[in-house]
C-alpha cells in the first residue's frame, strides 16, 4: 500500500524522469524529438557522483553522450552544454574548449558562448580563483527558435529618448527592456542559496528558465541528460514546457520528484528571475 502511494507520487503529466544512465534513458527516444536539450555534465573532477579518470576517456565518453543528444535535437532547436575546468595536477583544462570539436564535428553552430559569473567558490593560492563557467550555445540549423522579448532586462536608460534627427523624442531604447548580453550574473548555488538541496553543483534555476524562455516555445520538450535534482525540469514545467531527464543516482531523482510536486503545489522556493544579484536592503542580500 505505501509503495503504491509512492508510485502514485511519482509521476507528472509534464515530466518524465528516470534514476537511469543517459545513454540507456536516451535510446528509445525518437530522433529530432527535444527542442531544447540543456545541461551541465561532471566536469571529471572527483565530485562524489563521478569517477575521474583519464581526460581523453572522459572526453570519449562526453561524444557519445553528445552524439545522442544531437540525435534527439529537433531542427529548429538548441543544446546548450554548460561547463567549468576539468583541473589535474594544478593545470587547468577548460572544457568547453575540449568538448568543442565534438559539437563541430556534429555540424552544429555555435551561437553564443555565454559567460556565467558568480562571486563564490573555492579560493585559489597558486592562481586567481575560479569565478566564471560557461554555456556553449549551439543550434542545428540556421532556421532556430529565438525570442528576445520573454528574457529582456530592464535598460539603464529607460526613459532615454533621441533628441535630434527624424526621431527626436520618440525612446531611443526598447520599452521591454534590453538584450540580457552574453555575461550572465547569476548567484551560484550555494549554502544560503534559498534552491540549495544535498546536491553539490546544482544550476541555479533561474540560469536554465533564461534559456527555455528564449530557445523553446510553450508545449516543446526539454531535456537534461545530466538532470541532478532537477533544475532544468522545474525550469522547463514553470514554462508550460515539458521535461524530460536523467540522473544515475537515486537521491537526486527524489529530490528532483520532490521538487516538481512542491512546484505543482505553489510551495517551491526559487530565486526569481529579475531579482538583483545582491540587494544590502534584503535579508541576506536577498539570496534567500
Ligand atoms: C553537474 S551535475 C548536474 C546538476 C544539475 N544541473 C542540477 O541542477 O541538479 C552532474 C550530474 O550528472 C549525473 N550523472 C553522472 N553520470 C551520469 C550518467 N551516465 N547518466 C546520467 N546522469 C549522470 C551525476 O549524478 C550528477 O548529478
Amino acid at each position: 500500500m505505501r509503495q503504491a502511494t509512492l508510485l502514485t507520487l511519482q509521476t507528472d503529466r509534464q515530466a518524465h524522469i528516470a534514476c537511469q544512465d543517459n545513454l540507456a534513458f536516451m535510446r528509445p527516444l525518437a530522433s529530432g524529438c527535444m527542442q531544447l536539450v540543456v545541461t551541465s555534465p561532471p566536469y571529471n573532477i572527483g565530485k562524489s557522483y563521478e569517477r575521474r579518470r583519464r581526460l581523453r576517456h572522459y572526453v570519449e565518453q562526453q561524444a557519445q553522450v553528445i552524439s545522442e543528444c544531437v540525435r534527439l535535437l529537433s531542427p529548429r532547436g538548441s543544446l546548450c552544454w554548460q561547463v567549468g575546468n576539468h583541473v589535474e595536477a594544478g593545470e587547468i583544462f577548460p572544457l568547453d574548449m575540449v568538448l568543442y570539436p565534438i559539437f563541430q564535428e556534429h555540424g552544429l553552430h555555435l551561437r553564443n558562448r555565454i559567460v556565467w559569473h558568480f562571486e563564490h567558490g573555492l579560493h585559489c593560492t597558486n592562481r586567481l580563483s575560479g569565478r566564471y563557467e560557461t554555456i556553449l550555445w549551439f543550434t542545428k540549423t540556421d532556421d532556430h527558435v529565438f525570442n528576445l522579448d520573454p528574457i529582456r532586462v530592464p535598460s539603464k536608460y529607460p526613459g532615454k529618448k533621441y533628441f535630434k534627427g527624424p526621431k527626436a523624442g520618440q525612446l531611443s531604447c526598447n520599452p521591454l527592456g534590453k538584450n540580457p548580453g552574453d555575461v550572465w550574473v547569476f548567484p551560484n548555488v550555494k549554502n544560503n542559496h534559498v534552491e540549495k538541496t544535498s546536491h553539490p553543483c546544482q544550476f541555479p534555476v533561474e540560469l536554465v528558465e533564461r534559456l527555455v524562455l528564449s530557445l523553446t516555445e510553450p508545449g516543446d520538450s526539454v531535456f537534461d541528460p545530466y538532470m541532478g535534482v532537477g533544475s532544468s525540469i522545474v525550469a522547463a514545467l514553470r514554462h508550460d514546457r515539458v521535461g524530460y531527464g536523467c540522473d544515475v543516482v537515486q537521491e537526486y531523482v527524489d529530490i528532483a520528484w520532490d521538487r516538481v510536486h512542491q512546484l505543482r503545489a505553489g510551495t517551491l522556493r526559487t530565486r526569481p528571475m529579475h531579482r538583483p544579484v545582491y540587494d544590502p536592503s534584503l535579508p541576506y542580500g536577498g539570496h534567500r
